[in-house]
């Protein structure tokens, strides 16, 4: 991977922006990976600040999210759902109808409902490649190497499928659900690593000494499930941003 060190968010979301940028001036309906959680955060707000300037129009531009939970209705504020929609695809003033997110096709099933349940994983990778395949893929790391919601031990060819979300995650996630972790969601559905790997750029951003061990698992250790996001080294156009804390570990 192509690792870049910069000083902080801005600075990374402002490179992610002029990369996206170019790429919707030469493909206006280009497709889009989404991520949810704090590190995209300045990314999207980068790419917001460039719409319109010297014309750049995405109303054509197409989405799909990396995870959402199961169970949650989608317009639940902490579904990903409603969260794809209210960090990105309002900012950018996206067409909310070319952006999807993986729990769509459930619209709030519980994981009982296996006959809505059972078949979304496969359908979800089918929309993608009818698409034509997603162009840029940003994503965040967890502090265990994870993305999306595949955690450690999670296979690198993994297609979108549904998983039980391990306990931590739930801990750490129940500050988003009245700090409860009986109303955290059990399980989600996530794009694969498999999946990901299709994308044709991954963008990994990682920001504070928190992510450091995750980032160097994931660039100078080997590729093993054990850090999902070890998968890039295998990837063929993989760019990874961090500030000087989520690199310090790097030799
Ligand atoms: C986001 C996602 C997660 C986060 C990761 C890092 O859709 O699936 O893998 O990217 O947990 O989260 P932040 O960016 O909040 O540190």
């Amino acid at each position: 991977a192509e690792i870049i060190i910069v000083r902080d968010e801005e600075e990374a979301g402002r490179l992610y922006a002029t990369c996206v940028a170019k790429l919707i001036r030469r493909k206006p309906d280009a497709v889009l990976g989404l991520a949810t959680g704090s590190s995209p955060l300045a990314a999207y707000r980068a790419l917001a600040g460039e719409i319109g300037k010297d014309g750049l129009d995405v109303s054509r531009v197409r989405g799909f999210a990396l995870d959402e939970y199961i169970g949650l209705p989608l317009d639940h504020p902490e579904s990903y759902h409603s969260t794809i929609h209210r960090t990105v695809v309002g900012p950018l003033g996206l067409d909310p109808a070319l952006v999807h997110v993986p729990g769509d096709a459930l619209d709030g099933a519980p994981l009982s409902d296996e006959a809505l349940v059972a078949p979304a994983g496969a359908a979800y990778d089918a929309a993608i490649e009818a698409a034509g395949g997603i162009d840029v893929q940003i994503l965040g790391i967890g502090t265990d190497g994870h993305v999306g919601f595949n955690e450690p031990g999670s296979s690198l060819a993994s297609g979108t499928r549904v998983k039980t979300l391990a306990e931590q995650t739930r801990l750490d996630n129940a500050r988003f659900f009245d700090d409860d972790v009986d109303k955290v969601p059990t399980h989600c559905i996530t794009q694969g690593i498999g999946t990901i790997m299709k994308a044709r750029h991954l963008v990994l951003l990682a920001f504070g000494a928190g992510k450091a061990e995750a980032i160097e698992e994931t660039v100078e250790g080997g590729v093993s499930s054990f850090c999902p996001a070890s998968a890039l080294q295998l990837h063929p156009h993989a760019t990874v941003i961090v500030d000087e804390a989520a690199a310090s570990r790097l030799r």
